[in-house]
């Protein structure tokens, strides 16, 4: 990356920091019948998510520890959105998800639904209200990673709208995988975008 490119990308995160309204969040929804409560990290919420990492990623390498907590160190351009049952308060499935102003992208980083909440429609929650932010702040693209044997994901964000963009090949370190680099534009008009879902905080 070039300097002047480095100075722009670093000028726009200082001047338009990730808004308050978008990082403080908290919802009481309901998916597929369910009740949810949909809320930001904190560092004490990190261990489980290690735990469901371990679970829902069995047999692939999780996450390290250390990008967790650096990450949610990051809080003017990293989003950690989780949902927690509220009778247990068992965390059901988070996602991670990366601001890159310059370019109007959201990456996302991570996306793990427990492996007992699975295909209950937790996925295209998270997805979806993350699209929605990304709308609603005008940014243009939501972007992501996914290894290209994992086909349940895969054919998951394409149902959402997301297209392969390129593979990169041996991409993964623990067993030199490949990866498809997925990516969906988000128009004025896009229809993918559930218009119910905002960012709000009840509690407020
Ligand atoms: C990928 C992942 C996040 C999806 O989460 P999810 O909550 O299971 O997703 P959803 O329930 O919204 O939808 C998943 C699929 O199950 C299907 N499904 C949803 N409800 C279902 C039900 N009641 N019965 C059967 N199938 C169902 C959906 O149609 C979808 O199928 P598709 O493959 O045709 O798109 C989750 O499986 C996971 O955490 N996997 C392990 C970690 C991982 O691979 N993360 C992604 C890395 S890029």
């Amino acid at each position: 990356m070039d300097l002047w490119k480095k100075f722009r990308n670093w000028f726009t995160w200082v001047s338009r920091p990730l808004p308050e309204i978008v990082r403080d969040f908290y919802q009481e929804i309901t998916v597929r019948g369910r009740k949810f409560v949909l809320r930001p990290a904190t560092r004490d919420d990190i261990a489980e998510m290690i735990l469901v990492e371990r679970l829902a990623y069995a047999g692939d390498e999780p996450w390290a520890e250390e990008i967790f907590y650096d990450l949610l160190s990051q809080p003017h351009n990293s989003l950690f959105i989780l949902l927690r049952e509220p009778e247990t308060n068992s965390l059901a499935g988070y996602v991670i998800a990366s601001f890159r102003p310059g370019i109007k992208d959201v990456h996302i980083s991570n996306i793990t639904v427990a492996p007992d909440w699975q295909k209950r429609g937790l996925g295209t929650f998270l997805l979806s209200y993350v699209m929605t932010v990304a709308h609603q702040i005008k940014f243009r693209r939501v972007s992501l990673e996914v290894r290209v044997s994992n086909q349940g994901a895969v054919s998951l964000y394409k149902r959402l709208g997301f297209e392969i963009v390129r593979t990169r090949t041996q991409y993964y370190e623990d067993n030199g995988e490949d990866a498809y680099d997925m990516a969906q534009m988000l128009g004025d008009s896009n229809e993918d975008v559930n218009s119910e879902l905002s960012f709000k905080n009840d509690r407020s």
